[in-house]
This record gives structure tokens, C-alpha cells and sequence, in this order.
């Protein structure tokens, strides 16, 4: 809408401070989409069902779809393009989901690392029963889960053999 007010809006992505001028109703997912050009967060459904759109808000799962940017003004956001570490190397997570085959198609996978990041991190041995409901705000049309359960498990090994953080 042409003439609609725009505000700075400032946030801390993947720890670099970023900012832009965008309306008080933009989303975080266009937002960070968009505005920063991290295509890396997907958006499938757009109304908080699949967990497609989920990134960290202060270590926290948030499905950036149903979270306003404004309100993510000085928060520290974590994107997937987030988790690797600087030089590159994946994270335990996403070796975990490369070796034991969580993902097809890959649409769902930034949301789900993100999810199992924070899983792993508040629980770093969750039992198959703890994973799945772990995961349950996160729909992946293609592996039937499975895969995605083997990589969590395989995910709390590396982490607990290397001793890194999720
Ligand atoms: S795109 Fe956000 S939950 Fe589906
Ligand atoms: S890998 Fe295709 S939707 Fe999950």
C-alpha cells in the first residue's frame, strides 16, 4: 500500500546486528526473507501449521510466519543460515541430518534444524517419545519421520562425543 508508514526495524540475526525500514505488518519471515535476503527460513503454509517458517528468538523455537518483526526489535534471532559455524563447518544437527538422511525434498529442513537445535540443547538425550513430540509442530511431507528421528538421536551423539553446543 503506497503512503503506509514504515519503521526501523533493528534485530540481531545469526549475531550481526541488521536492520531495515519496513511497515509495523510485516512478518519476521519477510522480514528476514525479504527485507535481510536470508532465504534460507521457508515459508509453506503461512499460518503457524507446518513450523517451516520456525527460527530461534532467543534460543527459543518461534514460527516467524505468526511473529510480527517489530516484535522481534532487539532480539537476538538465529536463522539456519545461522547454524554452521563461521568458517562453514555444519553443526552437529545438520551433519546428523546429512548422514542419516532427515531430509527429501528439503523444504521443511531449516525449521526442523532450528526445532532440534533447541531440543538438543534443553535435552541433549531425548527418548524417541521425547523427540517426536519434540518435532510435532514440524510437518515434513517426505521422509515419513523416521529419518528425521534417527538424525536427532545421531545428532545427541556427535554433540555428546565432540562436546559442542547443538
Ligand atoms: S509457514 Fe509458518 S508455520 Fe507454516
Ligand atoms: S523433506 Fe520434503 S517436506 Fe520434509
Amino acid at each position: 500500500m503506497s503512503g503506509e508508514p514504515t519503521f526501523e526495524i533493528a534485530m540481531t540475526v545469526n549475531g550481526v546486528r541488521r536492520s531495515a525500514r519496513a511497515p509495523a505488518r510485516r512478518l519476521l519471515s519477510d522480514f528476514l526473507r525479504h527485507d535481510l535476503g536470508l532465504t534460507g527460513t521457508h515459508v509453506g503454509c503461512e499460518h503457524g501449521v507446518c513450523g517451516c517458517c520456525t527460527v530461534l528468538m532467543d534460543g527459543e523455537p518461534v514460527r516467524s510466519c505468526l511473529t510480527f518483526a517489530v516484535t522481534a526489535t532487539g532480539h537476538e534471532i538465529t536463522t539456519v543460515e545461522g547454524l554452521a559455524s563461521e568458517d562453514g563447518e555444519l553443526s552437529p544437527v545438520q551433519r546428523a541430518f546429512q548422514e542419516c538422511h532427515g531430509l527429501q525434498c528439503g523444504f521443511c529442513t531449516p525449521g526442523f534444524l532450528c526445532t532440534v537445535t533447541a531440543l538438543l540443547r534443553d535435552n541433549p538425550r531425548p527418548t524417541d517419545e521425547e523427540v517426536l513430540e519434540g518435532i510435532s509442530g514440524n510437518l515434513c511431507r517426505c521422509t515419513g519421520y523416521q529419518n528425521i528421528v534417527k538424525s536427532v538421536h545421531r545428532a545427541a551423539d556427535l554433540i555428546a562425543e565432540s562436546g559442542e553446543t547443538p
